[in-house]
Parts: C-alpha cells; sequence; structure tokens
C-alpha cells in the first residue's frame, strides 16, 4: 500500500491505495463519494469524469497513485453549500437529464468546457466537446440546451462574483 494525499473538494486528505487502484475506486469505494459514476470502465462513457488539478479526467482511467499531491474536484464539490453550481442548477431548470446516471460525468464537463473554451457556447461546439459523454436516456436535445445556460449563467456577474 502506498499513502498518497490529495485535496479533494478543498479538503487535505489522504488514503492508503494499492499501486493498482483506479481514481474513481479511490472516490467510491474508499471515500465514500459516489456521486462520481463508473459506466464502463473502459474509458468510453464519461460518468467517471472528475476535475485533476482544474482538468476534466475519466478517473477510471487514472490510477490513484497519479493523484497524489493533486486538487481533486467532484461534482459533490461544486455546489457551494446548498446553493447549486449555475451548471448544476441549468441541468435541473432545462431538464438535463433523466434518469440521472450520466448526469456528474456531464456536469463536470461541462464545466471543464467553459473553463476552456468561454461562456459562449454555440451548439456545435458543446456536442462536440461533449464526445466522450454518452447518455442513455435523453437523446441529449435538453443535455446540450442546459450547457449552453449553464456556461451563460457561468459567466453572469452574480456567478462570477460567487466564484
Ligand atoms: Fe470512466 Fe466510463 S466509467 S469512462
Ligand atoms: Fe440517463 Fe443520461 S440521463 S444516462
Amino acid at each position: 500500500m502506498t499513502k498518497i494525499a490529495v485535496t479533494l473538494n478543498g479538503r487535505a486528505t489522504s488514503a492508503d491505495v494499492e499501486p493498482r487502484t483506479l481514481l474513481v475506486q479511490l472516490l467510491r469505494d474508499t471515500l465514500h463519494l459516489t456521486g462520481t459514476h463508473v459506466g464502463c470502465d473502459t474509458s468510453q462513457c464519461g460518468a467517471c469524469v472528475v476535475h485533476v488539478d482544474g482538468v476534466a479526467v475519466k478517473a477510471c482511467t487514472m490510477l490513484a497513485v497519479q493523484a497524489d499531491g493533486t486538487q481533486v474536484l467532484t461534482i459533490e464539490g461544486l455546489a457551494g453549500g446548498t446553493q447549486l453550481h449555475p451548471m448544476q442548477e441549468a441541468f435541473r431548470e432545462h431538464h438535463g437529464l433523466q434518469c440521472g446516471f450520466c448526469t456528474p460525468g456531464m456536469i463536470m464537463t461541462a464545466v471543464d468546457m467553459v473553463a476552456r473554451l468561454g461562456t459562449d457556447l454555440s451548439e456545435g461546439t458543446i456536442r462536440e466537446n461533449l464526445d466522450g459523454n454518452l447518455c442513455r436516456c435523453t437523446g441529449y436535445h435538453n443535455i446540450v440546451k442546459a450547457v449552453q445556460a449553464g456556461a451563460h449563467a457561468m459567466g453572469a456577474p452574480a456567478a462570477a462574483a460567487a466564484e
């Protein structure tokens, strides 16, 4: 076992992991943050997306030891207390989910998309940048609408002031 330390959702966290432990296993099985989902385990579905040092990563493709010393943000750390993050609020408002299984990964990918590409995202850009996230339920239309609205909301003065 190897001891690793991460800043997880803003809190210093440490854990003993095996060399083969995946980041998603550390989050779900050891630290009980089950908002990060496992849909495929083969780097295809995007249900496991988290941010590592501010960049979206499929947590089933990264070893926990590789996260040692990093800042990890999961869906549980996105909201500010009881206040939903603007992207979460947009998914709620625009019915961007049905069963919700893909939703944490979609939202973490969407927030990363805004960080990389800005708050004014075209439908085409959103669809292109969501190509690593699969949804079995929605047909994507409302997800795209939600990402577009959430991106705009993230650029609004109130949201900017809160970050
Ligand atoms: Fe990681 Fe599907 S569980 S991409
Ligand atoms: Fe069910 Fe996307 S809402 S998988």
